[in-house]
């Protein structure tokens, strides 16, 4: 599939990632727009643009090529048909928060992704969301499009509407989705579906020019892997966000690096990272010890060690419950331990921090319910 001209990319989720990421594709000198799906921000941003005020480039701005309000508006609002015949958004970027249990973000984006005709055809879609199993939604009502999962490691905010700082890291790991398991590649013995294997193929042609286009927009570290090494990574980033953020909710507001220094919370910490090193090589089927030393990437007691010395900013899980936001507790959590529980594996520490995170977030939603009934009984 050579590049079609011009490429159209539309970016569904104007927030912080979204912003930053979108900013860097954009190369009109070379036939690639970048549009913008907003919602609160659309005013602003339809009317000004974004002003990024980024480390690693310095402060400037990003007209995006079009601006809409809504998912459903640039579904009308998509490019018409070129020489080829095929009219629509080619690439269709997700980078909303994942919150599977308030929105079914593959249904939002039925407006706007043409559906492939045949394996491998279609608009590719692209999610760069945090935790795992958030591409299966999409595979599932598009079993024909290319699939690119992404994960990010920045440090982002949207500080005010249209105005996006990054504050630190810009790395972006890409890979293709096929079926979330990526056995082709390894061995030719257990041979896939020819679907899977098309499937993959134009998953990984797609994330290739993808991640020239981001090198383009001077990200040096946007990474191409395999179906199974991206997976791994998001795994991987899960020992992370599925230790200390939740931990630092249930602890009233502990920082990472406060609790990693506190002897029984340490421990605590430790024993959630190892449930998810236990149970990443089962889930996707690799073989034990080679993970995750062959990625190159750090084993729980060095993730340990430097978060020791990270008196840094609060996770957006900590951020999001305090602000009364609900936390993207179901990819961080529900989905690892659902998969486990498929699997007939244990995971007591995460399904334990799950029941209880999830408990305390529908009962202070009751709460706010009961507060605004209360509110409109008094005027
Ligand atoms: N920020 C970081 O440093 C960072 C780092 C690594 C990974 N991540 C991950 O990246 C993802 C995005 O995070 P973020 O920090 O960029 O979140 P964010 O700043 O909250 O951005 C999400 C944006 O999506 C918009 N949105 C949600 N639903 C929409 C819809 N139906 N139509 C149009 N717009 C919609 C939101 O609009 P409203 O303003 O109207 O709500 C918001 O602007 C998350 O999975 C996060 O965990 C973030
Ligand atoms: C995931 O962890 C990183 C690193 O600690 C943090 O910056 C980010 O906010 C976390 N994400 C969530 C959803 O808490």
């Amino acid at each position: 599939m050579p590049q079609r001209q011009p490429t159209h990319i539309l970016v569904v989720g104007a927030g912080a990632v979204g912003c930053f990421y979108a900013s860097k594709l954009h190369h009109p000198d070379v036939g690639i727009f970048v549009s913008l799906v907003c919602r609160s921000n659309y005013q602003t941003i339809a009317a000004e643009g974004v002003q990024l005020k980024t480390r690693d480039f310095g402060e400037y701005h990003f007209t995006p090529h079009r601006v809409f309000a809504s998912i459903s508006d640039a579904g009308r609002g998509a490019p018409t048909a070129g020489p080829d015949g095929h009219g629509g958004w080619d690439y269709v970027i997700v980078t909303t928060k994942a919150l599977p249990d308030r929105v079914d973000d593959a249904a939002s984006v039925e407006h706007v992704v043409r559906q492939g005709s045949s394996p491998g055809t279609g608009t590719t879609i692209v999610l760069i969301q945090n935790g795992v199993g958030i591409e299966a939604p999409h595979r599932l009502r598009f079993p024909n499009n290319p699939i690119i999962s992404c994960v990010t490691v920045i440090s982002a905010e949207q500080v005010s509407h249209g105005i996006v700082v990054q504050n630190r890291w810009t790395r972006i790991s890409l890979g293709p989705y096929s079926d979330g398991v990526g056995n082709e590649a390894q061995s030719a013995s257990s041979s896939p579906s020819s679907t899977t294997t098309t499937l993959s193929n134009a998953s990984t042609e797609s994330m290739h020019l993808l991640q020239s286009w981001w090198a383009r927009g001077g990200i040096k570290d946007a990474e191409p892997h395999s179906e199974k090494e991206l997976q791994l990574i998001r795994w991987h980033k899960l020992t992370i966000n599925a230790s200390m953020n939740p931990s630092a909710v249930l602890s009233g507001g502990t920082g990472n690096a406060d609790m990693v220094l506190l002897p029984e919370l340490r421990m605590h910490i430790r024993g959630v990272m190892d449930e998810i090193f236990y149970l990443a090589p089962r889930i996707l089927q690799v073989r034990e010890g080679s993970f995750p030393e062959h990625l190159g990437l750090a084993s729980a007691e060095k993730i340990i060690k430097s978060t020791e010395r990270n008196k840094g900013a609060k996770p957006s899980m900590l951020l999001d419950w305090e602000a009364g936001r609900p936390m993207e507790l179901e990819v961080i959590l529900g989905n690892p331990v659902r998969m486990a529980r498929e699997r007939g594996l244990e995971c007591p520490r995460l399904q334990s921090m799950y029941a209880l995170l999830k408990a305390a977030q529908d009962r202070r939603e009751e709460k706010g319910k009961d507060a605004k009934v209360g509110e409109g009984s008094k005027l």
